[in-house]
């Protein structure tokens, strides 16, 4: 067989399996390796600089392992991350390879699918600070589409993790996050699930909505389906990614507990490995 060149997957936990689960549909002959960062999750409440050391070591880490292409599913590192990886580090130490985010691809489909404009996000406390969806989104539409709110919802990671879901506790606070974002602007016609963990949430963020019509973006199938479009328009990086349909986990925490929990979000069983860094 000849030597695997996986796409790498990185998320700061297990919130980014719910984008490789949408992306290995999308691609199923390609190789892939995960990287779930859970011995420092969660990244949403950290500091620019250490997501950006953190995010870095983790790239590093997946070239080593010869992925030529990776993924940040993780919203807060593609906010506060990307852009230094890419212009900073990238032509330093791998030229020919890519990191690409979940935010570009996001941000299209919003663009693309709002009638009115207003757009509303979700995310960590530390993706709606680094302003990156509004800054990203009125760039790309040259300022036809806005950004209009944007709402932290720093409990809904920790009831994702801790297996809360659609518990009346954890209802509480998905209702007094979706209020805030609507009684900021009452307009808003589509909605960034700008978290790897919110897809999760689905069925509560709906039961919340003022109207039923209103789009909810939610990144796994957008970034999906704009990565294969990508590797279509890159056939110099579609190249360097093997096609034998293999996916690998790697974990930095318990490998047992990854397995168990990775259940949750990819409904099936999966055997992870221990990464030191
Ligand atoms: N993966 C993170 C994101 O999408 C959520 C979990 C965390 O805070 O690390 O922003």
């Amino acid at each position: 067989m000849s030597k695997i060149k996986p796409i790498g997957v990185f998320d700061s936990g297990y919130g980014g399996l719910t984008v490789l689960k949408e992306i290995v549909k999308a691609l199923p002959d390609y190789d892939f390796v995960y990287l779930g960062d859970n011995a420092r999750t969660p990244y949403g409440t950290r500091s620019f600089d250490v997501v950006y050391e953190y995010t870095l070591e983790a790239v590093k880490r997946l070239f080593e392992m010869d992925c030529h292409l990776v993924i940040l599913a993780c919203n807060t590192a593609s906010a506060k991350a990307l852009r230094n990886i890419q212009q900073k580090d990238l032509p330093l130490i791998a030229p020919d390879r890519r990191v690409l985010g979940v935010i570009r691809p996001s941000i299209e489909a919003a663009a693309e699918m709002t009638n009115n404009g207003h757009v509303g996000v979700l995310g960590t406390n530390g993706t709606v600070s680094s302003e990156s969806y509004p800054v990203e989104l009125q760039k790309w539409s040259e300022g036809k589409v806005k950004v209009t709110t944007q709402q932290a919802c720093p409990m809904w990671v920790p009831i994702v993790e801790n297996n809360e879901i659609g518990t009346p506790g954890a209802n509480y606070f998905v209702e007094k996050n979706i209020r805030q974002l609507f009684d900021s602007d009452s307009e808003i016609d589509s909605l960034i699930l700008g978290c790897t963990h919110y897809p999760l949430l689905i069925d509560s963020i709906r039961d919340f909505l003022p109207n039923q019509s209103i789009k909810i973006i939610e990144q796994g199938k957008i970034v999906a389906g704009k990565l294969q479009d990508y590797l279509q328009r890159h056939p110099e990086i579609d190249a360097n990614c093997t096609k034998n349909g293999t996916i690998q986990y790697f974990t930095t925490e318990q490998p047992e507990l990854f397995d168990s929990r990775a259940q949750q979000f990819l409904e099936e069983e999966i055997k992870s490995i221990k990464m030191h860094f």
